[in-house]
């Protein structure tokens, strides 16, 4: 498989090769802020924020995202009429109700996705991992039937694709089953997820085989878009799951986990915290999948590294592992 298009640049703006230095952040937050129309973020506010987002989510906002955080903001401030940002967290930490604190962290999270994202992962399944099952016949657990979970999955290009890898070279009329879950903490992107429905531009994300066999061009009120179709979302569904949390509410293992670019959010307790829970869902003979820039080789005593960013149970993959990566 060849990677289909090219990324995007930064989003915040503000990233200078060396890192933008502290003065130049505070003039770009003013200027941000002027342009909004608002006064800027004091820092008591930004901290007060600061602090409930990341006991909330797990999301730890650095200085640096001021600026970032004042332009998501924005809407939300206009939106219930408040008179700045100060004002807004006052009212949306305090006297609003649940409604508008999940809006506020659905502003903050950046759902940015694509489908067939770091596409060398999906090449590891199909050339290291399905051979093996294939001959098998058993994914190690239930004869025949393989579990992906998308952990963090936006809204829904990650899990849609896991769908569209397991169903070609698994499909139905061979015996097999194939079950993808999808869950992230913004109800709204789950929303998005679970419509299937995306701008026709994002076609160009996908194989052209994957896209014939499992998309469908809208009509009528969808036309101009892509939607999924039947196959793939009947094998995926969606459900919304903090990854803060102390338990997770699903059932049963999964033979993939896949869990990227959101760890990168989280400070080092959290995400070893994160990935300690997501593992005991994992089958002992499963694999995990981190994003390209979470590594987790600080937890060797608990995974065995495949490959970058793929990993094993440290208990299942010894030498004669046939998915690890040659020394
Ligand atoms: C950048 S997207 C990554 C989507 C997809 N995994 C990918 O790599 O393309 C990060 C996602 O993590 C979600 N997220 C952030 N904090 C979370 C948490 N504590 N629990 C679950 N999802 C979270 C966000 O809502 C967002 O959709």
């Amino acid at each position: 498989m060849t990677e289909p298009r090219p990324r995007k640049k930064d989003p915040t703006g503000t990233s200078f090769p060396w890192g933008p230095l502290p003065a130049d952040l505070r003039r770009l937050d003013r200027e941000m802020a002027q342009g909004l129309g608002f006064p800027s973020l004091t820092d008591a506010e930004f901290s007060r924020l600061r602090d409930w987002v990341e006991k909330e989510s797990g999301i730890h906002l650095t200085d640096a995202k001021r600026g970032l955080v004042m332009g998501r903001l924005a809407k939300r401030v206009r939106a219930v009429g408040a008179t700045g940002f100060g004002a807004y967290i006052e009212r949306a930490l305090g006297s609003a109700g649940p409604e508008e604190r999940a809006r506020l962290l659905d502003a903050l999270c950046t759902n940015e996705t694509h489908f067939f994202r770091e596409i060398h992962h999906f090449d590891f399944l199909e050339k290291r991992v399905f051979p093996s099952w294939r001959v098998t016949g058993t994914t190690g657990r239930i004869p025949r039937h393989i579990r992906a979970w998308s952990a963090a999955c936006s809204t829904g290009e990650e899990p849609y694709t896991l769908a569209m890898v397991l169903l070609k070279n698994f499909p139905r009329s061979s015996g097999w089953s194939v079950e993808v879950l999808g869950t992230d903490l913004s109800g709204h992107a789950l929303q998005r997820a679970a419509a299937a429905v995306w701008p026709i531009e994002k076609a160009a994300e996908i194989p052209s085989a994957f896209l014939k066999s499992f998309m469908r061009r809208g009509t009528g009120p969808e036309e101009g878009k892509m939607k999924a179709g039947p196959e793939i979302r009947e094998a995926v569904h969606f459900l919304r799951l903090n990854l803060c949390a102390e338990v997770y509410p699903v059932s049963g293992a999964f033979d993939l986990i896949f869990c990227r670019n959101v760890l990168i959010y989280f400070n080092w307790d959290t995400k070893r915290k994160v990935i300690g829970r997501l593992l005991s869902h994992l089958a002992p003979t499963g694999y995990f999948f981190s994003g390209h820039a979470e590594s987790l080789n600080e937890l060797s005593n608990v995974v065995t590294t495949l490959q970058p960013t793929v990993y094993r149970p440290l208990r299942t993959a010894d030498s004669t592992d046939p998915t690890r990566e040659a020394p």
